[in-house]
């Protein structure tokens, strides 16, 4: 066992072999700067949240993660330690959630019907992102903000490519609520508290698959070339990127979108070959609807290091 090891002894070759994964896996999280067991807070647990929240407590960190559904407590309870009723706007809870911690996740967004609702959206992000910024000050334990953002505040780029210097410009009340709440919390940053925002493309994965989103277009004729790109990030590169975000300690904008840059029509090409669904036809005689188009680099995170875990669109 390695309790009995003889330290003054150089070799015994009636040790056990060294396990070298686990060792080097050890001395990687050791040259970053953070312990390897934190406290960590995901605020709003729902698609990706519980999927973070579930990796983070399998490594062992413990986790409190919010709901602001009743009826969700007893599922999230067996994926994070502590389950935390609340909504982001509530200012007593948020400081009860903020102790102790060590890095906070916000990934709020209305559910449901809520969608509709601009001054829900709002009370959901402005809420809970200036409720958040104040409570801070009370909690000086928290070293790290992580905000799920959108590429949406880019607004419509008619297909041309973007990186986190480019002027934001968005097209919607929705994504300039999106973008003030980045702003909110970036102007937390100081020496001890790290704010990284991720702008996220459109997330799929398990139960939100790309082809739920196309089939119903199988066969039908469509106006336009479907020439417009949309970005994509599968929801397994939102939590390694959160997770490298956390250990590299990474700080200000970095855009999180894979490597497919395809358009609308390669995409559902795509997705229908694979299901064997007949195709979509492009009626080029008449416009294509007026929709956001742009290209997001992730230079910038790959630079950084982070290696996609599905560069390509999973179908
Ligand atoms: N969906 C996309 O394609 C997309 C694209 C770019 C960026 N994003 C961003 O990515 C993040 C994660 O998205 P997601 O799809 O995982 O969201 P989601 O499944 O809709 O989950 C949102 C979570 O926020 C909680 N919530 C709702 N209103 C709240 C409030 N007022 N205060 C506190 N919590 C509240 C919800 O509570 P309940 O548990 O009660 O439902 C839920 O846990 C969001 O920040 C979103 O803006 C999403």
């Amino acid at each position: 066992m390695y309790n009995s090891v003889n330290r003054n002894s150089s070799f015994d070759p009636n040790l056990p072999e060294l396990d070298l994964t686990h060792l080097q896996e050890l001395l990687r999280q050791q040259a970053q700067r953070r312990p390897l067991y934190e406290k960590v807070a995901i605020l709003g647990c729902g698609y990706v949240g519980s999927a973070l929240g579930q990796y983070w407590q399998e490594q062992g960190h413990y986790v409190t993660g919010t709901t602001t559904s009743g009826e969700r407590v007893a599922s999230l309870s067996e994926i994070v330690s502590q389950v935390v009723l609340m909504k982001g706007d509530d200012a007593t809870a948020m400081q009860s959630l903020l102790q102790g911690q060590d890095t906070v996740v916000v990934s709020v967004a209305p559910t449901g019907f809520q969608l509709v609702n601009e001054a829900i959206y709002e009370a959901t992000y402005l809420g809970t992102a200036r409720n958040l910024v104040h409570a801070l000050n009370q909690a000086p334990s928290v070293k790290q903000i992580i905000y799920l953002s959108s590429c949406s505040v880019y607004g419509d780029r008619q297909g041309e490519w973007v990186d986190e210097s480019s002027p934001v410009k968005p097209s919607e009340r929705r994504s300039q609520v999106i973008y003030e709440t980045e702003k909110i919390l970036l102007q937390t940053t100081n020496e001890n508290q790290r704010v990284c925002v991720l702008r996220l493309g459109g997330i799929y994965g398990p139960e939100r698959e790309l082809i739920n989103m196309f089939r119903d277009l199988a066969g039908m004729t469509l106006p336009g070339r479907g020439e417009r790109f949309i970005n994509w990030i599968h929801r397994n590169d939102i939590v390694g990127a959160i997770e490298f975000a956390r250990l590299n300690e990474l700080e200000g904008i970095y855009n999180l979108v894979d490597d497919s840059q395809l358009t609308l029509k390669k995409q559902i090409e795509r997705v229908f070959w694979h299901y064997g669904l007949p195709p979509v036809h492009w009626d080029t005689s008449k416009p294509s609807p007026r929709r956001k188009s742009l290209r997001v680099s992730n230079q910038k995170l790959k630079t950084a290091g982070y290696q996609l875990v599905h560069p390509q669109l999973l179908v």
